[in-house]
């Protein structure tokens, strides 16, 4: 239950990093407690080609995460290993030469990790893991979405 609690605030706050990433694209803002905040992460200039395709990328990531929460609680190692797959390693393999040029290798590096801790959940699903060690798997897997919004921000490039 407190893994559960933690997971979803883990969630949101991912969601809610989002959300204000969106809403304050400027290096310099104002916060709601009225203290200037500076945006500080790495800005990664991308063609429009890229960002569609990486922000498409993410939000099916995004849904994965949500389908394997909800399998979690159905118990259903079968829907969690399913959803986990829409989001693991040959995903990103699928990604055209082209738009893996544009990305710093680092930011590669954490995408590729991501999908691979995706693949994790699905053979630990597979293999007749329990509901906790898959939520801890997932609550692993949140961490690389955490880390790389936290570290990076997609700017324009002609
Ligand atoms: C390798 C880096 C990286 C990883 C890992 C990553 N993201 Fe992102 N994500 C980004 C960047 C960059 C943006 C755009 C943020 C910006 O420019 O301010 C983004 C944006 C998003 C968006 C907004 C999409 C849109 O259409 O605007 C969602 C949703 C999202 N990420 C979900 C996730 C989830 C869920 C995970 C983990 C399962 C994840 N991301 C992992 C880099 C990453």
């Amino acid at each position: 239950m407190r893994r559960k609690i933690a997971l979803s605030a883990a969630t949101v706050c991912c969601i809610a990093g989002i959300a204000f990433a969106q809403t304050a694209p400027n290096a310099q803002q104002t916060g709601s407690m009225g203290a200037a905040v500076a945006d500080d992460r790495q800005p990664v200039p991308v063609t429009s080609a890229t960002r569609t395709f990486v922000l498409a990328e993410t939000r099916k990531m995004l849904a994965a995460a949500q389908g394997i929460a909800e399998a979690v609680g159905k118990r259903d190692s079968r829907a969690i290993a399913a959803s986990a797959r829409t989001s693991g390693l040959k995903a990103f393999q699928g990604m055209p030469k082209q738009i893996m040029m544009e990305l710093p290798d680092d930011f590669r590096g954490m995408g590729r990790q991501a999908h691979m801790s995706f693949d994790g959940i699905a053979e630990a699903a597979d293999s007749g893991a329990d509901a906790a060690a898959v939520s801890t798997k997932l609550g692993e897997t949140l961490q690389f979405c955490v880390a790389c919004h936290e570290a990076y921000r997609f700017t324009s490039r002609n």
